[in-house]
């Protein structure tokens, strides 16, 4: 995957709650996917629907994305679900570290585990990476770097280059309050300058960064012409096949 391409994925989250409307929104977004290369396209819907979605969306150039994975292949692990059987249906994307999940309690640790097994498999994890607020002394600065340094400790400049970071400040998810485009920008250099000096100015640049917080039609323009990441996470837009199809084209 060229860092060049945007990729857009569209994270639906606990939605919708049926079988039916799943493969119908799927249905919908391939529908205005079907061949065009770019950008990358992806959703994740949940994992019960991931096989039915996947069948809906296999012709046409939309990927399968995923919410989360464990960090283990197999065994005595009720609940969980594991990077071999993501891959069996087809998945190509992992979202890790959602703040929704770090929430819930799952460390840096897990994230560094699960992003491991996942790029062993092949599969390109979407690290999340954000603030839960801004303070006037910039110390979300220093909150993005502690979640960079983390992968910096087990990943080398070969591994990082196949991580996606996406940069989603809590504050912004599903509240309609966006990072401007000045923001995202902000964060872009601050992020590449972070891994320049935890691997070099090459990896820094090669590292796909793609900005997620209500981005909207309406805004999806400007943060990609502006916020200089490429791509989108996108939560409650993508659940309207018509506003993710904006998204993507304001992108494309
Ligand atoms: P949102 O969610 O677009 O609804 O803000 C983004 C995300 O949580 O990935």
């Amino acid at each position: 995957m060229k860092k060049s391409v945007p990729l857009v994925v569209g994270n639906w989250k606990l939605n919708p709650v049926t079988l039916k409307e799943a493969i119908a929104l799927g249905a919908a977004v391939a529908k205005k996917h079907k061949k065009a290369e770019e950008p990358c396209v992806a959703i994740a819907p949940p994992f019960p629907y991931l096989s039915d979605v996947g069948k809906k969306i296999s012709k046409s150039s939309v990927s399968l994305a995923a919410q989360d994975v464990y960090f283990k292949n197999i065994g005595a692990h009720t609940g969980e679900v594991s990077v071999l059987q993501l891959k069996d249906l087809g998945v190509k994307y992992v979202i890790i570290g959602h703040s929704e999940r770090r929430a819930m309690g799952e460390t840096d640790e897990e994230v560094k585990q699960k992003t491991q097994i996942t790029l062993k498999h092949l599969l390109t994890p979407i690290v999340c990476v954000g603030e839960r607020e801004r303070d006037e002394l910039g110390n979300f600065f220093s909150f993005v770097e502690s979640q960079l340094r983390n992968l910096s400790e087990v990943f080398t400049s070969i591994q990082i280059k196949k991580v996606v970071i996406a940069y989603e400040p809590i504050w912004a998810i599903g509240t309609g309050n966006t990072a401007t485009a000045d923001d995202v920008k902000e964060m872009q250099l601050f992020i590449e300058s972070v891994l320049t000096k935890l691997y070099d100015r090459p990896t820094a640049k090669n590292v796909r960064l793609i900005y997620g917080g209500s981005v909207k039609p309406d805004n999806a323009r400007t943060l990609q012409s502006e916020g200089g990441m490429n791509g989108f996470l996108v939560g409650g837009a993508s659940l309207k096949a018509e506003d993710f199809a904006s998204i993507i084209k304001a992108v494309s």
